[in-house]
C-alpha cells in the first residue's frame, strides 16, 4: 500500500501566548486531514498566519510577510504545485475582507472563534467558491469543536480557560477582536489538563485576555487552580493575564495556600497616574492598585511581579509619566513589558486630543525601560545564594547543560544529567544576568 505523502503547514504565531495556543489547536484540527508542521514557509501546501492586532507594528508586520509568502505561492505555482494562504487571528478578525483585497495571494481569512471551521474553509478555498471569510464570534462553539486529541511534546502547555474581554480600556482592540468575556466551563478545562498530564506536561498555564475574571465554576479562577492542584502530577500552576480589578480575596488567598499556584503575577496596571487611568477606562487607580499589592504579598510575600505598561497615552504630560515611574519604583518588579501607545483605529483614545509626539514617547519608554532593567537585575540578584526548585525544561546550548524555570518564571542554566528533563530539581543559584540565572545542582536532589 503507498502511503500519501503528509501535506506540510506551516504556521507563524505573532503576539499573545493566546495565540500560541490557538496555533497548537489548529495543527490539532489539522492533523486529521494529513498536514504535518514543517519549520519551513518555502514549499509549504497550507501556510496559515497567526496574527496580532495590538498595536499598529503588529499588523503591519502580517502584510510584510504575506508579501513574501506571496512570492512563494507564485513559486510553488510555477512548480505545478499549490500552496493555500490562511489569515487567522486578530487582524483577521478585525480586518477581514480588507485583507483580501490587501492581499490577493489569500485564499482564506479566519477569525480567532472559528479555528474548528478550518478544514472546511480549506476545502471551500480549493474549491475557489463562495465565502472566503469567517470571523463571525461563537467561542463556545469553538472549544467544544476543538476539544480532546490535544498533543503536546513538552512539560509545560498552556491551557485557554477564558477569551475575550468586556472592559473596553479605551486604547485596547481586544474586546472589538476577541469579544466579550467566556470562561469554558471547568469540567472540559479538567479534563483536557488530565490529558496534558498524561502526556507527562508538570506546568500548566491557564490563559485568557482576562483570566482572573474566569467564571466557568462556582469560586471562579481560585477554585479552578484548587482543582486542578489535584491533578497527579500537575505540579505547577500559572495564569495569565489579569486585571487588577478582579484580583478577588479567593484568588490572593490561594496565592498563600496553594503550593502548586506559582509565585509570579503578571498584573497590568499600564500607568500609574490616575488622571491617564480614568482616561484609559482601567476602573482602578494607582492607589487601589499598590493596596491590592500590599495585600498580595502579605499572602504571599515572596511573590515575582510583571506588569505591562503603555507611556505616550494621549494627554500624557511629564507629570503623569514621573507618577508612572513612582509607581513602577514602588512595586518593584521581576520582569514587565513596556509599550509606546499605538493608535488602534475604532479604540476611543485614537480620537482623544493631546496625541503625543514620538520623539517624547521614545524618551519616555526609554527612561521607563532603564528603571524595570534595573529592577529585573536587582530581582535575580536576590536568588544568588538561594536553592530553588527547578523544573527542566529543554537542554542548552552547551553540552551536559540543562535549562529549567524557577517558581518565579526566570530562566535557570544548569549542568545536569538529561535524566532529570522534565523533572524538578533543587539548584544553588550561582549568578544571575538580567535574562537568566545560572546554578549548580544540589546533589541529594538528583538523588531523592
Ligand atoms: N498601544 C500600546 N500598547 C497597547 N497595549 C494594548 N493596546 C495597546 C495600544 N493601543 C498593551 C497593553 C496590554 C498589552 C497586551 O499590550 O499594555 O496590557
Ligand atoms: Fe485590552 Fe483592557 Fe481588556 Fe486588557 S483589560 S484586553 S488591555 S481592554
Amino acid at each position: 500500500m503507498t502511503q500519501t505523502p503528509a501535506k506540510r503547514l506551516y504556521i507563524k504565531t505573532y503576539g499573545c501566548q493566546m495565540n500560541v495556543y490557538d496555533s497548537e489547536r489548529m495543527a490539532d484540527v489539522l492533523r486529521p486531514l494529513g498536514y504535518a508542521m514543517t519549520d519551513e514557509a518555502e514549499g509549504a501546501d497550507l501556510v496559515v498566519l497567526n496574527t496580532c492586532h495590538i498595536r499598529e507594528k503588529a499588523t503591519e508586520k502580517v502584510y510584510s510577510e504575506l508579501g513574501q509568502i506571496r512570492l512563494m505561492k507564485q513559486r510553488k505555482a510555477e512548480g505545478g504545485g499549490r500552496m493555500t494562504i490562511a489569515v487567522a487571528g486578530c487582524v483577521a478578525q478585525a480586518e477581514g475582507q480588507e485583507i483580501l483585497r490587501r492581499q490577493p495571494a489569500v485564499d482564506l481569512v479566519v477569525g480567532p472563534q472559528a479555528y474548528h471551521q478550518l478544514p472546511e474553509l480549506i476545502a471551500r478555498a480549493h474549491r475557489a467558491s463562495g465565502e472566503r471569510l469567517s470571523a463571525d464570534f461563537a467561542p463556545e462553539e469553538k472549544f467544544d469543536a476543538l476539544a480532546g486529541s490535544r498533543q503536546v511534546k513538552g512539560v509545560t502547555a498552556f491551557l485557554t480557560v477564558q477569551e475575550g474581554c468586556d472592559k473596553f480600556c479605551t486604547f485596547c482592540v481586544v474586546p472589538y477582536t476577541r469579544g466579550g468575556e467566556y470562561s469554558r466551563p471547568a469540567g472540559k478545562i479538567l479534563d483536557e489538563a488530565r490529558q496534558l498530564a498524561d502526556q507527562g506536561v508538570r506546568e500548566v498555564t491557564l490563559l485568557g485576555q482576562n483570566v482572573n475574571a474566569y467564571d466557568g465554576c462556582d469560586g471562579g479562577l481560585a477554585s479552578l487552580a484548587r482543582q486542578l492542584a489535584k491533578i497527579p502530577g500537575l505540579d505547577r500552576i500559572r495564569y495569565t493575564t489579569s486585571h487588577p480589578r478582579d484580583m478577588d480575596e479567593a484568588l490572593i488567598a490561594a496565592h498563600g495556600e496553594l503550593p502548586q499556584l506559582m509565585p509570579y503575577l503578571h498584573l497590568p496596571v499600564q500607568s500609574g497616574s490616575d488622571r491617564i487611568l480614568k482616561a484609559m477606562n482601567r476602573g482602578h487607580t494607582a492607589d487601589t492598585y499598590l493596596t491590592l499589592i500590599e495585600k498580595i504579598r502579605a499572602a504571599r510575600p515572596d511573590i515575582a511581579m510583571s506588569g505591562d505598561f503603555i507611556v505616550g497615552f494621549p494627554g500624557e504630560r511629564d507629570s503623569d509619566f514621573e507618577a508612572t515611574m513612582n509607581l513602577v519604583r514602588q512595586v518593584q518588579h521581576a520582569g514587565a513589558f513596556s509599550f509606546k501607545y499605538s493608535r488602534r483605529p475604532g479604540t476611543p483614545a485614537s480620537a482623544m486630543p493631546g496625541q503625543v509626539a514620538d520623539e517624547v514617547k521614545d524618551e519616555r519608554l526609554a527612561r521607563l525601560n532603564a528603571l524595570l532593567n534595573e529592577q529585573q537585575q536587582a530581582f535575580n540578584d536576590s536568588q544568588v545564594g538561594r536553592v530553588l526548585p527547578i523544573l527542566f525544561e529543554r537542554v542548552g546550548r552547551h553540552a551536559g547543560q540543562l535549562i529549567g524555570r524557577s517558581p518565579y518564571l526566570q530562566s535557570v542554566h544548569v549542568t545536569a544529567p538529561a535524566g532529570l528533563m522534565g523533572q524538578i530539581a533543587q539548584v544553588r543559584i550561582d549568578s544571575a544576568a538580567r535574562q537568566s540565572l545560572a546554578g549548580t545542582l544540589v546533589e541529594e536532589s538528583v538523588l531523592a
